[in-house]
């Protein structure tokens, strides 16, 4: 994969023709698959015998966005933010707190193990580690065909012929069709893993942390994999990466969690150009710049951030990044700033963004949005 900024083929897909001129600030609308608002996820914590509720673990407090048909959105955070959780809520994995989720426009948030049923088809989800995530007692064969038989699907020349294709897709062999995980690399399980999901031919697949758990060397392949595959199959994409180097090539748009929360959502150009939340920034700094005359020209210097991640179950007041923040100011820890449109297409919660003029409470944008007057930027 190649290491420098130049967009990858499949970030054109999901642009209409005419929009491939390179200049991604006002993001086309594509139709939206999956819809996210005011997604809450708080987690009760509970003591004694009784189980009393002592207060609540708010892993996701609070999330509004979109997926568009046939984008890569990537999701990117520290370790506790809230990813995982809200890729489980997404795939209704979780039952949601608070908060509504619509795929192509019919409201999910809600619907039981019977609605469920034919979305389970449409929604796939590839998890993190391929070593629990697949039965060490299970073949290859039993393990990929098993969609089929919950979903009682019964493809055309049979499930096995059906499996050996799809284990060729992802660039394993039909003969592995009765082998065991313990017999392939990490690499190798993530396909049979990759496999599985798209057995059913899925609309949307969710990927948390897809490469985390593999050698640097074997993460691009799988990434590729991952991107081909998107292009031949059309399908859409919400990839989860704790840091901003994984998901830097194949994603359009980018969210940036801290905390339960979105804290800018732009598209991706955008969001490595010119970030404007401080927390992107300090993300970004830590991503390793492959090219020194690149590193001098973008004058990225190294941000250390403060400490670790604050405890949800107690999360900073006003703006929650305010305890590690190097431009904190007493506004930021007492008035949460909403995420608004501060450029085109960019999204950002900030008081004092980087790259646009400073937002106190009583700046325009986020007045006409305490006013409900709408939030165009
Ligand atoms: N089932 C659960 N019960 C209680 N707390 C949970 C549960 N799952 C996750 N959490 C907490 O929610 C927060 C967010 O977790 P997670 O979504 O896994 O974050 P990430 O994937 O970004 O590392 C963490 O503090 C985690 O400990
Ligand atoms: S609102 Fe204040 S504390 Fe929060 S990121 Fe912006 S400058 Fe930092
Ligand atoms: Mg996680």
């Amino acid at each position: 994969m190649s290491e420098d900024d130049e967009p990858m083929t499949n970030s054109a897909n999901s642009e209409p023709a005419g929009a491939a001129t390179g200049t991604l600030t006002d993001p086309p609308e594509g139709e939206s698959l999956l819809r996210v608002s005011g997604l809450k996820k708080h987690f009760p914590v509970t003591k004694g015998l009784f189980k009393r509720q002592v207060g609540a673990v708010l892993a996701v407090d609070g999330l509004d966005f979109d997926v568009r048909s046939g984008e890569t959105l990537g999701i990117v955070g520290e370790s506790g933010c809230g990813k995982s959780t809200m890729g489980r809520l997404i795939t209704r994995l979780l039952e949601p707190t608070a908060g509504k989720i619509e795929f192509e426009g019919k409201d999910i948030t809600h619907l039981g193990v019977g609605g469920m049923r034919p979305l389970r088809r449409d929604v796939q989800m590839i998890f993190q580690d391929p070593y629990s995530s697949l039965n060490p007692r299970h073949t290859v064969g039993s393990i990929v065909s098993a969609p089929f038989k919950l979903q009682g699907v019964q493809p055309e020349g049979g499930v096995k012929k059906e499996v050996q294709r799809l284990l060729e897709v992802v660039g394993l062999s039909p003969e592995h069709y009765n082998r065991y995980p313990h017999e392939f690399s990490g690499g190798q399980r993530q396909r049979i893993g990759i496999a599985r999901a798209l057995a059913l031919n899925p609309k949307l697949v969710v990927a948390d942390e897809p490469v985390s758990a593999l050698d640097v060397s074997i993460q691009a392949q799988v990434v590729n994999l991952l991107d081909d595959l998107q292009q031949e199959l059309g399908l859409t994409y919400v990839i989860i990466a704790h840091d901003l180097s994984v998901i830097r090539h194949v994603s359009d748009r980018i969210a940036v969690m801290y905390l339960g929360k979105i804290v800018e959502l732009t598209d991706r150009q955008s969001l490595y150009g010119t970030p404007m939340h401080p927390y992107t920034q300090a993300l970004l700094s830590a991503v390793p710049v492959p090219d020194p005359r690149r590193k001098a020209a973008q004058g990225r210097e190294r941000i250390l951030l403060k400490g670790d991640v604050p405890s949800p179950m107690n999360p900073p007041s006003g703006c929650r990044f305010h305890t590690r923040c190097w431009k904190a100011t007493e506004v930021c820890r007492t008035t949460e700033p909403p995420l608004v449109p501060l450029a085109t297409g960019h999204e950002v919660a900030c008081h004092h963004p980087e790259n646009a003029p400073d937002q106190q409470p009583g700046d325009t944008k986020l007045l006409r949005l305490a006013d409900g007057v709408g939030t165009a930027g």
